[in-house]
Order: C-alpha cells, then structure tokens, then sequence
C-alpha cells in the first residue's frame, strides 16, 4: 500500500488494486458486514442473513469509531459459554473443559487482560477489563485525584466528551471542591479552531501546575479525530510532578499506544469502538506498574502499602479471596482495582473480538489504517469527480489534522451550514454508515480490520454527490437548520 506520496490514480481500479495488495484483507472475513437490505428492513431475520450470503450488497460502514462491527466468532464464544453455564452450572466457575475455547469463569478477567495487553503496549498486569470507561474514570479519580488545599485542579480539555466532564466536576464537588475554580478547561488557542496544539497543551499545564492535582486527556479526540502526543504530554506532565490520565476511547485497537514505556500513570476506554466487542461492552483499565504495588511489610503509620482506591473483593488476593475474610489485600497491578466479579458473558464478547487482534499486530493496522485514511482524505480532497464540479470550492473541509501522526483512522468532515441532514439521508439511503456531530460534522472512520479501499473509493463518490445535490437545491429541513443555528448560509460552521 505505496500511497503515502499522494495518488495519482483516481479509478475505482486503482482502489479495488489496493485492495487486492492488502496482506491485511482476510481479516474482513472475521466480521458480519451489514448489508443494505438488512439496515433498510424494519425486522431481524428479513430479508436475508449478513454479508453478502444471498447476493445482497453490504452496507459501507465507517462508523467503528462509534460502534465496531460485531465478529463471526463471538456468537460462537457466547454460545460456548451459555452451553457451559446450562450444562455446568456453578462448576463453571472452576472447572476447564477440554472442548472449549474459554476459561472458567473465575479466569475470564485474566485471559480478557492478557489478550487486552498488546493493544495498548502493557504488561498484563498493567490491564484490567472490567466496569465501563466512565466508572472507570470514577475509579481511577477516587485512587488518583488527592486535592490538597494548594494542588487541586484537574486540567481537561474544553471540548471533553461530555461524560469525562460531568465525571470531573462530580470528583471535585465530591471533595467539597468548587468546579468553577477548580477545572481547567483548554481550549484551541485560536479560537473557532477545532484542534489544540502540543504546545498550547503544555504551556497550559506549566501555567497551572502549582496548583493542579490531576490531568485527564483524551488519546484521540472524539470530534475532531486528533491523536495527541501522549508520549510527551505524558514526560512535561512527570517533569513537573503532575499525574495524568488519558481517555482512550477513541485510541483503543486505532493507533499503537505504549503505555507503559511511555509511564502513562492511567488510562481507561471502552471496548465498544475499534475492539468490536459490542454495544456498552465491558470497559478497560492501565495502572502503571509503578503504582500497582502491594507491599504490607510497608503498611505503617496509617499506611496500607498499596495504592489507596475504592475497593471490592474481585480486587482482592485470588488465593484469599474465597477464605471471606475483612483484610483487604489487592492483587498486584491494574486486577487489584476491581470491584465485583465480572459478568462472563461481557468478558466472554471482548475475549472473542481481541482473538481477532492476534491474528495481526496494532503495527500492521496501524499502517493499513494510515494508508486508508490518507487515501480517504486525497480523495474527498482532489477527486477529479469532485474538482470539475465545485465553483465556490468543496463545500466541506476536514478538520481532523492533515499530518497522519497527528490522527488515527478517524476523518472529521465540517460541512457548510445546512448540508448535514440532507447528506446524512442520502448517505443512509444509500446504505452509507457514518456518524454525525450536530451541527455540521460529520465523523467518517474507515477500519482497517474491515474496511477496504473500495469502500472509501465508493463512499467518496456517494458523498461528494450528496454534497453538490444538497447544496443545489434546498431539500426539506434546510432552512430549518439554518435558522436554528443563526449562522450564515454562505459562511462556514462554527466549530462547537
Ligand atoms: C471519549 C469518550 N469518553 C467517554 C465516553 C463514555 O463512555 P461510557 O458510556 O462507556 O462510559 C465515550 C463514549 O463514546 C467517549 O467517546
């Protein structure tokens, strides 16, 4: 996949080459794609099974940033564990089985850990897949956010996901904490911008941290698709004796982060998105190393010898655990954060997307995913298709950052005012997949472990078309929009 220079072939042929090229291009195999039919029907089982097995055409789903694909074999791995739990009962918590695929239940959280690990460059003890990512951040604030009455700001980014927001300001309050003063909201220096420069980042926190307790970052931004320089954010934040802990929702199983060399103190994202593991799956955790220790000989003066946390018994020491008694000992790592025993049916769904992982390496998808993302963004930009049709140039344009290290597979696309409903009905009914951010973005995230060249050749063409049509004639709810968004139809969004 030789486009980092740019293309100079615009054809479906050269595309669908590409494709053929792919030494990633089985792995699509692994999925249920949707087809057109299936997302037009109004039930289940009509008209026809997924992918293509009766001749449908599938779908073009780019939206894996917002909810993956589910894989061929986690209907298997769910059946396997519902058989074990009829035919078994209780004895499946402990008991192998020489013809399944699973753990006991009682190991599904190690084995989930231990395949979780390599996506986000950890040691399996470093991994906990458990709760969801916003209990998660609740968690790893209550271990990690200690105000005191000089340092007590938590720096996050103006334009959060809102959850990750609403999850600070309620830790703050929670310590009887005023928000107003206590959260530092960064926001794009030049404003109206949609992205925030590394540099903007660090002279934000070297301006606050006197009196800052925490940083919480995203690793990929959920609106704009900008990748962050963990790595050196990380290093300014340590430099300055500051903690800090990423979002990675939107990093997850998209670009290869390395948590642990990089001394991430935490990190917590869901497993929904580019893991494929399904609707609210079962969440994931990083706990430094550093900070996992558990040393009783050092539990004096008021002292625990671990990491203070909220804690449960699922946190606690696997030999002990069933002797009931009241000691709370953690397991060493992220396990020992824990609360309750997971249900293994959840782990049993992101057990079976992260098998799909180990077939490939985050490496090998992540320069699948660059190239598929560049292509997509040489397309919309310099398609011929789209180059003799516009006369007050393209009316959309690309927020996501241009340099690919800067982005994961992620293109956020800012239409012109009034455009967004009636491209995204075009979109959908042509069997389109994509996600919108009101008022005018559209998130468009081609997934290297499915998605294919072809697709991003034939979703540029759908959508370019919509655009222009849209565009020429006012369609139903236009004007509408305009007015709710008081802007000028002639002008560009503004970036909210
Ligand atoms: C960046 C980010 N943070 C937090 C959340 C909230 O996740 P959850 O509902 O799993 O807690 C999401 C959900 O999409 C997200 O994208």
């Amino acid at each position: 996949m030789s486009i980092s220079q740019g293309i100079h072939d615009y054809s479906r042929g050269y595309a669908t080459q590409l494709d053929d090229e792919d030494p990633l291009k089985q792995l699509r195999k692994e999925f249920i794609i949707p087809t057109k039919a299936d997302l037009k029907s109004k039930k289940l089982t009509s008209p026809a099974a997924s992918n293509s097995e009766s001749g449908d055409q599938n779908c073009i789903y780019f939206c894996g940033n917002s909810l993956g694909l589910q894989p061929r074999r986690t209907s298997e791995r769910i059946t396997s564990h519902l058989t074990s739990w009829a035919k078994k009962g209780v004895y499946g918590h402990f008991k192998e089985h020489v013809d399944s695929p699973l753990p006991p239940y009682l190991h599904v959280d190690d084995v989930a850990a231990e395949l979780m690990a390599p996506l986000v460059g950890a040691l399996p003890e470093e991994v906990a897949v458990m709760q969801t990512l916003t209990a998660n951040l609740h968690l790893m604030m209550a271990s990690f956010y200690r105000p005191t009455r000089s340092k007590y700001k938590i720096i996050l980014e103006g334009k959060a996901f809102p959850s990750d927001h609403y999850a600070v300001e309620s830790q703050i309050r929670h310590h009887g904490i005023d928000p107003q003063d206590a959260m530092v909201l960064i926001e794009p220096e030049i404003p109206g911008s949609a992205t925030i420069s590394t540099s903007h980042i660090l002279s934000t926190i070297t301006k606050n941290a006197s009196s800052t307790a925490l940083i919480i970052l995203p690793g990929v931004q959920y609106y704009t698709g900008q990748y962050l320089d963990i790595e050196r954010i990380t290093a300014h934040a340590h430099s300055l004796d500051l903690i800090i802990g990423w979002d990675l929702a939107h990093a997850v199983g998209n670009v290869p982060v390395q948590l642990h060399a990089w001394q991430v103190d935490f990190a917590a994202w869901c497993n929904y998105k580019y893991v494929n593991s399904g609707p609210g799956a079962i969440g994931g955790l990083f706990v430094h190393s550093k900070h996992g220790q558990v040393d009783l000989s050092a539990a004096t003066d008021g002292k625990v010898g671990f990491r203070p946390r909220l804690s449960g018994w699922w946190g606690g020491d696997k030999a002990i655990r069933f002797e009931m008694g009241n000691k709370f000992v953690p397991i060493p790592g992220a396990a020992g954060f824990q609360l309750s025993n997971p249900s293994a049916l959840d782990t049993t769904a992101v057990i079976a997307s992260l098998e799909i992982f180990k077939l490939t390496t985050m490496g090998e998808l992540r320069e699948k995913s660059v190239a598929l993302t560049k292509y997509l963004e040489d397309l919309l930009l310099h398609m011929p298709f789209a180059e003799n049709r516009k006369e007050d140039g393209l009316p959309y344009r690309i927020i996501t950052p241009s340099n690919t290290a800067e982005r994961g597979a992620q293109l956020s696309l800012l239409l012109k005012p009034g455009l967004l409903e009636g491209v995204m009905q075009i979109l959908e009914e042509a069997g389109v997949v994509v996600d919108e951010r009101r008022p005018d973005v559209i998130r468009v995230a081609p997934a290297p472990l499915y998605n294919t060249f072809a697709e991003v050749w034939d979703f540029v063409h759908i959508f370019i078309d919509a655009c222009f049509k849209v565009e020429s004639g006012p369609r139903k709810g236009d004007q509408e929009v305009i007015a709710l968004q008081g802007q000028d139809a002639q002008g560009w969004g503004q970036i909210k």
